[in-house]
């Protein structure tokens, strides 16, 4: 492998991040995670590029220096060019492309949901990495899908939501629950406290290994409207159960089509990636099957689970292995396909 150090940078969605790695070796990962959005139950697009720009050069200024290097030592700036807002990805986008230049650098475009799932091979995600092939549930605030993993750069989407993402559902769920966003580990830490047979809320029927989230919001917002009107403290009542019920309806959904699809791949290597791997709820359901069906699960290290810039210069160094360069006049999408 051809010696390089790597700076990355993410700014898809509500965090900004710049990664510095060498040889698979995280040198320093650092983010600054937005609180503006918290009373909007959302992240607000304009308020988040804002952001951006506030934070990017303090945000890479201090990834150099925690990773004990100097801009001359840089090989190469990967950076997310899409999927997420527009916005916030063009703010990363325009700072990776001036310092490429001021640099003399190679720039490379790196796509987020590819790195969420190659954030596995950064060496200290996992004890060992996955092997090839794998499958890897990919579940975040704007995503849900079953990747099968051959290669590195040979991935295929078996299965994926057709509305709300798991994270979405969650965060949505919260928000009528007046829970702050994001709710999700809010729901997450509450649930432990909670006994998740209280209530059910029903599970979609969808073809193959697709998901859908929104019927759970649904009804989870008609039952919540109807208890309201006989007793309105029914939230503040029964909130840990409620959380700990919401918490297994959307893990129960999760695990269900991805065991489906380990067996009748008849694949053992199962990895989960993106927000919502944080899950307690989760990952418990994940070592439960690792012993009832003999997988070998990799669940990343929490700091490579949300949006962090780490996932992105991993998947820059792979690509910058194989001269996989941008020009300057690539630019961000909001939409860009695995
Ligand atoms: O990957 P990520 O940081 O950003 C996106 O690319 O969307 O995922 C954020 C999502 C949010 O919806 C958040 O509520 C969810 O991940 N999340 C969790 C947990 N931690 C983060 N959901 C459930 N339980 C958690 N512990
Ligand atoms: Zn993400």
């Amino acid at each position: 492998m051809r010696q390089s150090i790597i700076l990355g940078i993410e700014s898809s969605c509500d965090d900004t991040s710049a990664a510095v790695i060498c040889d698979n070796t995280i040198l320093s990962n650092v983010a600054a995670t937005q609180t503006v959005h918290n009373e909007y139950g959302g992240v607000v697009p304009e308020l988040a590029s804002r952001a951006h720009q506030q934070n990017i050069i303090p945000v890479v200024e201090l990834a150099i220096r925690k990773a004990n290097i100097q801009q001359k030592d840089i090989s190469a700036i990967g950076f997310t060019r899409g999927p997420g807002l527009l916005g916030s990805l063009l703010v990363g986008t325009s700072f990776a492309k001036s310092l490429a230049m001021s640099l003399g650098v190679p720039l490379i475009e790196v796509n987020h949901l590819q790195a969420h799932i190659l954030a596995h091979f950064i060496a200290d995600a996992n004890p060992t990495p996955p092997k090839f092939p794998f499958i890897c549930l990919t579940v975040s605030g704007g995503h849900t899908m079953i990747v099968l993993v051959k290669d590195y750069f040979d991935i295929e989407i078996i299965g994926k939501t057709i509305d709300d993402a798991a994270g979405e559902a969650f965060d949505k769920i919260g928000k009528i629950f007046n829970l702050d966003y994001p709710a999700g580990p809010i729901i997450d830490r509450l649930s432990k406290n909670g006994n998740p047979e209280v209530f059910s809320f029903g599970k979609p029927k969808m073809p193959l290994y697709d998901y859908s989230f929104s019927g759970i919001k649904t009804s989870v917002l008609y039952f919540i409207q109807k208890e309201l009107q006989k007793n309105p403290d029914f939230i503040k009542e029964n909130l840990a159960d409620l959380c700990a019920s919401v918490q297994k309806s959307i893990v129960d959904i999760l695990m269900e089509k991805l065991t489906a699809a380990a067996q009748e791949l008849k694949i053992k290597e199962v990895a989960i990636a993106g927000g919502v791997s944080a899950n307690s709820g989760l990952r418990n359901s994940m070592q439960t099957n690792a012993q009832k069906y003999g997988w070998n699960i990799y669940i990343p290290k929490f700091e490579y689970t949300t949006d962090n810039a780490a996932m992105i210069a991993m998947v820059a160094q792979l690509k910058y292995q194989r001269n996989d360069f941008a020009d300057l006049s690539t630019t961000a999408t909001a939409r860009y396909n695995l």
